[in-house]
């Protein structure tokens, strides 16, 4: 299934067979919970428990790359694989038409992790999710590559300060305009069981904040720069950056470097979420 962040590995969010299926396909821990795609706001609300903060934050950015962690209301609606037993639920509605159309269709939810095998970059073309798992899939839509590029925003509103579990294509920045200040994820990780290092990683080793790559090594160049074959933006705009950095990284890793090595991207804004998936396809935790 297409979003507009990056391609899902999508399944009836209710059926625990298809559910395993799915954690199978990606060789996925089953303690990493799953979000469920919704079609909108009065679909979330009757699976999750929303509050002010949570309503005021969907009201903003759904349809679209942000993912909801709230207590769970319905327990038969995300059966307990999809959620790993927790009673909490991550719940989204995006906003790419073809994703929105299945979800309209389909009338429950679905369950979608990007569709990546477990730890490596996530797919955000057709092409990419095929030759991640479309071998396990029994059918795929294409929907051309993702415009964001990097998976949702993930932010907890449950009891207490709303938390940031994972940076993403919705800025802290966005969040706290409308929530004030969010607490850090760190403080709270049986929260967020999916953020382990070593994610989001090529085969090959990476390398930051390189100035210019060593011999051997490809080169992800960010701004203005020489000839380089692999350039996340040369206008150093974050959000084509974004765009381009799992597909990058894929391509960049064909080429059989020693190590891919990454120019430094600057940290505010979408460079926060960016920097934390670098950080994590380098063996780093964020
Ligand atoms: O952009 C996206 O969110 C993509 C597209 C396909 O929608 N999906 C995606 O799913 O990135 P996945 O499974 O790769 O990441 C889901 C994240 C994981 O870090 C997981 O631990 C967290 O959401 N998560 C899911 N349910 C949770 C829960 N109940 N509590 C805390 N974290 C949860
Ligand atoms: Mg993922």
């Amino acid at each position: 299934m297409p979003t507009e962040t990056v391609y899902g590995l999508a399944a009836d969010a209710a059926d625990p067979m298809a559910v395993a299926r799915v954690f199978e396909a990606k060789g996925r821990p089953r303690f990493n919970p799953l979000i469920a795609h919704v079609a909108d706001l009065a679909a979330g609300d009757r699976i999750a428990v929303l509050d002010d903060r949570a309503r005021k934050l969907a009201d903003a950015f759904w349809p679209g790359p942000l993912t909801l962690v709230a207590p769970l209301r319905d327990p038969s609606a995300v059966c307990d694989l999809a959620r790993a037993g927790l009673d909490t639920v991550a719940i989204r509605v995006p906003g790419h038409p073809l994703a929105r159309a299945l979800l309209a269709r389909f009338g429950r939810p679905v369950v979608a992790p990007s569709a990546n095998r477990s730890g490596r970059p996530s797919p955000t073309t057709f092409a990419d999710a095929v030759e991640e798992t479309g071998d396990k899939a029994a059918a795929g839509l294409d929907g051309g590559p993702c415009l964001v590029g990097l998976e949702s925003t993930v932010v907890a509103v449950l009891d207490g300060p709303a938390r940031l579990l994972r940076p993403g294509a919705v800025t802290r920045a966005q969040i706290e305009a409308l929530i004030g200040p969010l607490a850090e994820a760190e403080a709270d990780a049986k929260r967020s069981p999916g953020r382990m290092a070593l994610h989001y990683a090529p085969d090959a080793p990476v390398r930051l904040n390189a100035e210019e790559p060593n011999p051997g090594e490809a080169f992800l160049a960010f701004g203005p720069s020489g000839d380089q074959a692999f350039n996340l933006s040369p206008s150093g705009d974050l959000a084509e950056a974004a765009a381009n950095l799992f597909a990058m990284l894929r391509a960049a890793d064909r080429t059989r470097p020693s190590a891919i090595a990454v120019a430094p991207i600057p940290g505010e804004g979408l460079g926060e979420a960016i920097n934390d998936r670098l950080n994590r396809a380098a063996g780093f935790v964020g």
